[in-house]
């Protein structure tokens, strides 16, 4: 089959990736009532048609925190990228180069940082989980040092993410022994795997002041979830 959009694609990612990975790539937190929302969210919106204007010179081009990309989609981070593709997300970083926008490349990222960024000369962001200060300050100076133009943290993972299909299959994502940053850091891979991430990833609000005064990059707060989810803590500082 010659894959002609992503829904093509998606079906044959089904037949060819192991059951529990596929399940993992696919699968949402418990009854996977998010999943269905934002796909049904997405559906609702109608661009509105304009007829009788010249087309000839169309340009979807628009800018993020400074920097042009060539239309108004970038790549989520996404753990575990390997499950799909060995190249993983050096493959990911090529093809946004190649179509102009930007990618957020995971904390735990197969691919060291700087193997990432030595595949593309496209805007990269790195997407934080702050688990540890140490580990914190590692990974933002590393994703500094290899040329990433923004910090992207992410908020909305304290308290641990249930995907009832890994559970099922047995499948632990949460496991670090594919987070390429930290294979040559065994104490730091310790400090890591001793979080209890289902009680605190201890970020509050007073931490994004200490995060901003270790790092000059712009910090971007990201839920991991989306605003359909949780619209009354969308854009609010609380
Ligand atoms: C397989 C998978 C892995 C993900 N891993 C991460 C991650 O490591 N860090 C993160 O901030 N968000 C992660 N996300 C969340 C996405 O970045 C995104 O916020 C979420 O999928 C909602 O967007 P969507 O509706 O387009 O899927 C992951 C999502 C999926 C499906």
């Amino acid at each position: 089959m010659n894959p002609v959009s992503l829904y093509d694609m998606e079906k044959m990612a089904k037949q060819i990736m192991p059951h529990d990975l596929w399940d993992y790539v696919a699968g949402g937190a418990t009854d996977e009532i998010t999943i269905r929302r934002n796909r049904e969210a997405f559906d609702s919106i109608m661009t509105r048609p304009r007829f009788l204007v010249d087309v000839s010179n169309l340009d979807t081009s628009t800018t993020i925190l400074g920097t042009r990309i060539s239309f108004p989609v970038m790549a989520a981070p996404t753990g575990s990228q390997w499950a799909a593709h060995p190249d993983a997300e050096v493959a990911v970083a090529k093809a946004t180069q190649t179509v102009g926008t930007l990618m957020a490349v995971p904390t735990g990222a197969s691919h060291t940082l700087e193997e990432i960024a030595a595949a593309t000369s496209g805007p990269l962001w790195f997407q934080l989980y702050h688990l540890d200060d140490e580990v914190t300050e590692f990974h933002v100076k590393k994703a500094k040092d290899a040329g990433y133009s923004a910090i992207c943290l992410t908020a909305g993972s304290a308290g641990g993410i249930a995907k009832e299909r890994d559970i099922r299959n047995n499948y632990n994502p949460s496991a670090t022994e594919a987070w390429a940053d930290l294979k040559n850091e065994p104490h730091l891979r310790a400090k890591v795997e001793s979080v209890d991430r289902t009680v605190n990833s201890g970020l509050t609000w007073s931490r994004l002041e200490w995060l901003r005064s270790i790092t000059g990059l712009p910090l971007i707060v990201k839920e991991i979830l989306t605003a359909e989810d949780r619209p009354s803590l969308c854009g609010t500082r609380r």
